[in-house]
Parts: C-alpha cells; sequence; structure tokens
C-alpha cells in the first residue's frame, strides 16, 4: 500500500515503539506520542520529518485532545491510528487501590474511548480511517488476581464493538487487536497491589508468587514483539477491517476455550432463559 501518516500512544517502548519503528523504516510517517518524548528522540535522528512526536499522558483528555487535533494540523490526512498505550495491574478485588482501579479504567478504558472520540471528526471530514485498539486475549478471557485488567479491557471492547456500526457508514473501520503474552516490558512494568495475607493462599495469591519468581512476566513470554507489531500494521490493508485479530497461539487457545466454555454456559442456561418470557 502507498505510505500513510499513523498515529501511536505509548510509543516510547513495547508494541508501540516497534510499530513506529517499523512504519519508519518502511518510509511512512508517524505521529508517535509518548509520556517521556525524549525516549524517541533516536529516532527522530534517523527518520527526520518522517516522525512528529508529542508529549502526551493518555489519561490528561485535555492534553490528549490537543495532541490529536495538533497531529491532524500539522500533518493532514492520518489513515490509521494506534491506540496501544496500556498497562496491567494484579491483586484480588479486595487488595486493589482506590488510585490503582481509577488508573486502570482511565488508562485501558477511558483513553481510548476519549482519543476515537476526538478522531472521529477528522476522520469524518478527510472519509474514513481505521483505528485499531490494542487489546488483549484478557478481554475475551479472565485469571482470578487480575480483575481490574480485565474489567479495562472487557469494558473497553464493548464500547468499539458498538461503536463499529456507528462509524462504519463514515468510511471508519475499527480494529481491536487481541495479543496473547508478548516480550516487551508489560510485565515489568505491572502496578502490583499491596497483598492481603487472606489471599496469600488462594488463586490470586498463587499469581503473586509466581510473579515473586520471575523478573519480569512478560520476559521470556512466547509472542515476539517484532511478529506482533508486524501484523497490527497489515491489518490496517484488509478490508473490511477485521473486528477481531487474535495474535499468539496462546490467544488462540485460551479465548477458544473461554468462549467454548461460555457458550455451554449459555445453552445450559437455555431453558431457565425462556421461563421468563411472558
Ligand atoms: N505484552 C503483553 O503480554 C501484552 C499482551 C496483551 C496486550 N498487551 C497490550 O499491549 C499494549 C502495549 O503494552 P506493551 O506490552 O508494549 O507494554 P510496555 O512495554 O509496558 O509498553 C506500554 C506503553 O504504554 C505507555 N503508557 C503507559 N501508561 C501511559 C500513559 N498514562 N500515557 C501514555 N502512555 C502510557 C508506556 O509509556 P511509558 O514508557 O511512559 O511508561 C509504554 O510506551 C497495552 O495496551 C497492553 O495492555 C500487552
Amino acid at each position: 500500500m502507498a505510505s500513510q501518516t499513523w498515529f501511536v500512544t505509548g510509543a516510547s517502548g513495547g508494541i508501540g515503539r516497534v510499530v513506529t519503528e517499523q512504519l519508519l523504516e518502511r518510509g511512512d510517517r508517524v505521529a508517535a506520542t509518548a509520556r517521556r518524548p525524549e525516549t524517541l528522540a533516536g529516532l527522530a535522528d534517523r527518520h527526520g520529518d518522517r516522525l512528529w512526536t508529542a508529549a502526551v499522558d493518555v489519561t490528561d483528555t485535555q492534553a490528549l485532545n490537543d495532541t490529536v487535533d495538533r497531529a491532524f494540523a500539522d500533518l493532514g490526512r492520518i489513515g490509521v491510528v494506534v491506540s496501544n498505550a496500556g498497562r496491567g495491574a494484579v491483586g484480588a478485588a479486595e487488595e486493589m487501590t482506590v488510585a490503582s482501579i481509577d488508573e486502570q479504567i482511565a488508562l485501558n478504558m477511558t483513553a481510548p474511548i476519549h482519543l476515537l472520540r476526538r478522531v472521529l471528526p477528522h476522520f469524518r471530514a478527510q472519509g474514513g480511517g481505521r483505528f485499531i485498539q490494542v487489546s488483549t486475549m484478557g478481554a475475551q478471557i479472565s485469571t482470578p488476581g487480575a480483575g481490574m485488567y480485565h474489567a479495562s479491557k472487557w469494558g473497553v471492547e464493548g464500547f468499539f464493538e458498538s461503536v463499529i456500526g456507528e462509524v462504519e457508514p463514515f468510511g471508519v473501520g475499527i480494529t481491536l487487536v487481541e495479543p496473547g503474552s508478548v516480550r516487551t516490558a508489560f510485565g515489568a512494568h505491572l502496578d502490583v497491589a499491596p497483598a492481603m495475607p487472606e489471599y496469600a493462599q488462594g488463586p490470586a495469591g498463587r499469581i503473586r508468587a509466581y510473579l515473586d519468581s520471575v523478573d519480569n512476566l512478560t520476559g521470556q513470554a512466547p509472542g515476539d514483539p517484532r511478529k506482533v507489531a508486524a501484523a497490527i500494521i497489515a491489518s490496517a490493508d484488509v478490508a473490511p477491517a477485521p473486528r477481531r485479530l487474535a495474535l499468539g497461539s496462546d490467544a488462540y487457545q485460551a479465548m477458544r476455550t473461554a468462549l467454548t466454555g461460555r457458550l455451554a454456559e449459555l445453552e445450559a442456561g437455555r431453558r431457565t432463559a425462556a421461563t421468563t418470557d411472558f
């Protein structure tokens, strides 16, 4: 496909960084945003004015909105937005602090909603665009001890699944990317709640014990961030936009098991469901 302009959040490291690097290497132009834009300095030296940067914490809605408007004003048409910034939190529901609960929702759910809302008028004005939300296999499955991460990602998927139909008439496509475990610093950046002894022997405690035994949960993960980034980039050329993009055989298997189980639960309740009809 002809080179185009992309907008990426969380471009300082991990998946967002590799997406940015691969786009620049193939000749595309990137509006790369990060809380610490100095992390992009090396890329600016190499790629000159094909790299546009801005400092933005995506949980600062005003700053996010201003950055989106500035990027479209400076760069003209932006074909693809990759909403990638995110973080995981670990802790049983009772262990989580109010601040951590608020951060998970603000970062993983509310920020992508505000980002899409701000991008949409620009997409409509230019006759369309592609919005790629980096979600997770954890939006279709759940594990004890990570409830707020799941809540934020299930929530953001519910929003986008609904909005896909609203914006399709404007030529806007939305894709939810659902990676399995990817070898980035995601595990090292986890927000781990203070432990309660009551949970130590249960499933949430076992996850915590496992985290203590490894430096970085995703340090040896099966998913290759370069292949994940390449698949994300390639998805922008698929028409119509795929609603979901599962990446990693771990993601495929875990989501398949979870969805099959949910379908079986629904079928088990079929008779009961029918009992409340008039
Ligand atoms: N790695 C995995 O196993 C995995 C699996 C499924 C889904 N995901 C999803 O993939 C996305 C990227 O994660 P990753 O694996 O690349 O992790 P990562 O290496 O920790 O990178 C996370 C990125 O998000 C940025 N970020 C965090 N909070 C931010 C904020 N408030 N404002 C702006 N940027 C912020 C970070 O910037 P700083 O450098 O400033 O912290 C960093 O650039 C996330 O949405 C995550 O949920 C990851």
